[in-house]
């Protein structure tokens, strides 16, 4: 058993690396064989937007270090992934990876690997998306989440006054080690992603966005619980996310060739008006 613990963070050995290395913690002393790595540590560019892996069906072609983060997530059988939270959201780094896993999504290549979303804030009250990030980051690969959580520390290191986070971590840790795959966390709002993004649509239906699960409250012993309809289904089921690629997705590739010439001519039109002769050309 292997599990590979990332941290998201610019502050070595601040809050997300010291709550990661409490997972990795618990699953040594399970006996796994552990990996440390910071995603600062390498150059992850961007996502070109170029979707040779999905047309060419090949990994990533920008040359850079995201090679070796594809490696360790191919070796471990559970991955702990940790953000700080900045501006209400996960560090862009985050984003930067789970764009570049585009393929690996498509081929469901990390279905069923266990994992472990924590983010970290400095305060109550100021957590935002980051958390859903990281748990959309999981469940697009296909990854069942084992627990996800906010821990909260706003100076380097002071993560470990929150004592129930730390161990929380390590427990995480134990429980990837010994195989676990199911979700052990608080339950939120939404069945699936346990996280509390269920928004009311016009049609006056809950909704899931981060699922893209309808549903109904339904009154169970004095409080409301959020119950998805039966039929609808979540984005993240591997058949959902097959019909999203193949249906979607490939098919745009021929339209787009299709109309390229007469876009090229729009856009040399709109440039010409535009007054497109500024140094972005
Ligand atoms: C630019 C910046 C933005 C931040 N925004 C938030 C925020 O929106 N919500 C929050 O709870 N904490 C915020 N924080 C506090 C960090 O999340 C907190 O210090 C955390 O412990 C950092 O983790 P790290 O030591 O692993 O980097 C912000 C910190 C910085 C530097």
């Amino acid at each position: 058993m292997k599990i590979l613990g990332i941290s998201a963070s610019c502050r070595k050995w601040g809050n997300t690396e010291i709550l990661i290395r409490h997972v990795l913690q618990g699953a040594a002393e399970q006996g796994a064989e552990v990996q440390f790595l910071r995603l600062t540590d390498f150059t992850i560019s961007q996502c070109k937007g170029c979707l040779t892996c999905l047309f060419k069906d090949r990994d990533c072609i920008i040359r850079d270090d995201f090679a070796v983060i594809l490696e360790a997530l191919r070796q471990a059988d559970g991955v702990a992934l940790g953000s700080p939270i900045h501006n209400l959201f996960a560090a862009g780094s985050v984003q930067m990876l789970t764009a570049r896993l585009f393929r690996q999504a498509y081929h469901s290549e990390f279905s069923g690997k266990a994992g472990v979303a924590i983010t970290i804030g400095g305060m109550p009250g100021w957590e935002g998306w980051a958390l859903p990030q990281l748990v959309s980051f999981f469940l697009s690969l296909g990854m069942p989440l084992v627990d996800q959580f906010i821990g909260y520390g706003q100076g380097p290191g002071e993560i470990f006054y929150d004592i129930q986070s730390c161990n929380r971590a390590i427990e995480a840790g134990k429980l990837m080690a010994g195989g676990e795959t199911n979700f052990r966390g608080c339950p939120g709002t939404c069945p699936v992603c346990h996280c509390d993004l269920v928004f009311t649509r016009g049609d006056g239906r809950p909704y899931c966005t981060l699922c893209d699960l309808s549903g109904a409250w339904v009154e169970e012993g004095g409080t409301k619980r959020f119950v998805p309809l039966s039929g609808s289904r979540p984005r993240w089921q591997t058949m959902q996310i097959r019909d999203h690629f193949d249906n979607l997705i490939l098919p745009s590739g021929k339209r787009f060739l299709g109309r390229k010439e007469e876009i090229q001519a729009k856009l040399d039109a709109f440039r010409k008006g535009a007054g497109g002769s500024d140094s972005q050309d």
